[in-house]
């Protein structure tokens, strides 16, 4: 799989050479070894078609530890339709590339076989308070099953110190925070920064699939979340209500014809239940699912709650 490469070798690339793994007695060999010289290990999942954004978590977790790993795995058991699976982008060149000079150590492959012995399908459920019911729960059924119990999977073939998650997808991390929770894992799960374009759209696999109109039109979704966040900062009438201002926000970003918004909330960070009113000293996550043409795409922002 690793293409260009003979299976386990290093990838020279950048600064530092570069594990290439795919099966399980491989990743465990490798841990094994870091393990044995007291190396810490930070641990970053993704589905490959990397981006900027997967790079900032490399990058933190090679300066907050000694030996970084990624995996890339495309995972059939979180999509909730069959073509979205399959025409899931997989450069893996390119990302092996990316990730040669980011800071990455070793780089887990497996293959679906390798991960789901007994086939792909959901198998492990945990109870999530509610977490997953809400937000992306209510569009994308049986989603977020799949997520935990393959972050479960990879967790214990890596067993890291620390698992890196984007803020982009806020849900998911509160999700796979919960199942470290009731696991009772020994691993810091660390929430890292939306990184953003430079008109500030949230930089995502998908946005490549925007034509340049579309791209243009995308804008209103980063931007819409920007101006709620100052209103909580200088309030204006209508912001010392969450649901008021949520619902102005909703009207601002359906004036714009261009955009199919899925929804647009506030709701309590750790909670994710939607919020009724302020309360000083917790935090909110105002958070967006929008369609631009046939890509739909999702971006949040978070905010200390104003008093
Ligand atoms: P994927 O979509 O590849 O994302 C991998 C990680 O990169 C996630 O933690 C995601 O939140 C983070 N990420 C994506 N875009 C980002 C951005 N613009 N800025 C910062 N971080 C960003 O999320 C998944 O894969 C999968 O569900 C996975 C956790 C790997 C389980 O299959």
């Amino acid at each position: 799989m690793c293409k260009n490469t003979k299976k386990n070798a290093l990838v020279h690339y950048g600064r530092e050479p570069m594990a290439c793994l795919e099966g399980r007695a491989d990743i465990a060999e490798f841990v094994e070894r870091q393990r044995k010289t007291g190396s810490t290990v930070g641990f970053v999942p993704t589905m490959g078609a990397l981006h900027a954004g997967h790079i900032s978590l490399v990058e933190r977790s090679s300066r907050e530890c000694d030996c970084t790993i990624v995996s890339i795995f495309v995972n059939p058991t979180q999509f909730n339709q069959v073509e979205d699976l399959d025409r899931y982008p997989r450069p893996l060149d390119a990302d092996l590339a990316m990730l040669a000079g980011s800071g990455c150590n070793a780089v887990f492959i497996p293959s679906v076989q390798e991960i789901y012995p007994e086939g792909p399908v959901t198998r492990q459920r945990w109870d999530f308070g509610g977490l997953d019911k809400g937000l992306e729960g209510k569009f994308r059924p049986g989603h977020f099953d799949g997520v935990a119990q393959v972050v479960h999977i990879l967790l214990a073939l890596v067993q890291p110190d620390v698992l890196y998650l984007g803020q982009k997808d806020y849900q998911q991390f509160c999700i796979v925070r919960k199942m470290v929770a009731l696991e009772r894992l020994p691993v810091d799960v660390r929430v890292c920064p939306i990184a953003r374009e430079p008109d500030g759209l949230a930089m995502s696999s998908r946005n490549m699939r925007l034509s340049p109109a579309e791209r243009r039109d995308a804008n209103a979704i980063s931007k819409v979340l920007f101006r709620v966040r100052n209103r909580t900062v200088v309030p204006t009438d209508y912001s010392r209500d969450p649901r008021l201002l949520a619902s102005k926000a909703r009207e601002e970003l359906q004036a714009n014809t261009a955009l199919r918004l899925e929804y647009l909330e506030i709701v309590d960070a750790d909670s994710l239940e939607p919020l009724e009113r302020w309360t000083a000293g917790r935090h909110a996550l105002i958070c967006v699912a929008a369609w631009v043409g046939e890509v739909r795409l999702i971006d949040n922002v978070l905010i200390a709650q104003p008093a």
